[in-house]
């Protein structure tokens, strides 16, 4: 009788250890683990709002300028990507805005506008642009891409709406 005591304490004894062993295990081994999984498990880009600039620092008929960096994340690797345009404001109306992508559609050389020339030169292979973005010289096989959706924010900030590829 006491020998089957002592087998079912011992029994308990490692049922109780096994238990707290695991519990112990689960509390170091779940966070490392999530850790470790975590970035495989994020989304790689998320289309957003931009900000690009004040719409009051916006002159009619004057390209502004603007650029911003978004970050990619697949996995464990993040990328970081630099964007850049121009805002081409045509009247008092902030729906009347024509916003170019800077990227040349040749070979992706960033174009510069030239107030002397009245156009986007692309230095790479001499093209240019007019102020509408469509080609006026040069290998580009097409108009600069245009940012379709922008809004006006409260603040006056003109955000132009990204997604992601
Ligand atoms: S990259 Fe612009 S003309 Fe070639």
């Amino acid at each position: 009788m006491s020998g089957s005591n002592e087998l079912s304490r011992r029994d308990f004894i490692k049922v109780t250890t096994g238990i707290v062993g695991g519990l112990i295990g689960a509390v170091i081994g779940l966070p490392a683990v999530y850790y470790l999984i975590d970035p495989a498990l994020r989304e790689g880009g998320k289309d957003a709002w931009i900000p690009i600039g004040n719409f009051d620092d916006m002159q009619i008929g004057v390209p502004y300028a603007f650029s911003f960096t978004r970050v990619q994340v697949n996995g464990w690797e993040r990328t970081a990507s630099s964007f850049g345009g121009y805002a081409v404001r045509r009247s008092e109306d902030p729906n009347d805005l024509l916003i170019l992508n800077s990227r040349c559609t040749h070979l992706a050389c960033t174009v510069n506008w030239s107030a002397e020339a009245g156009a986007f030169l692309c230095p790479c292979h001499d093209a240019s642009f007019s102020i509408e973005g469509g080609v006026l010289h040069g290998p580009p096989p097409r108009d600069l891409d245009v940012y379709e959706e922008h809004r006006l924010t409260e603040d006056g900030l003109i955000e132009i709406f990204f997604k992601e590829s």
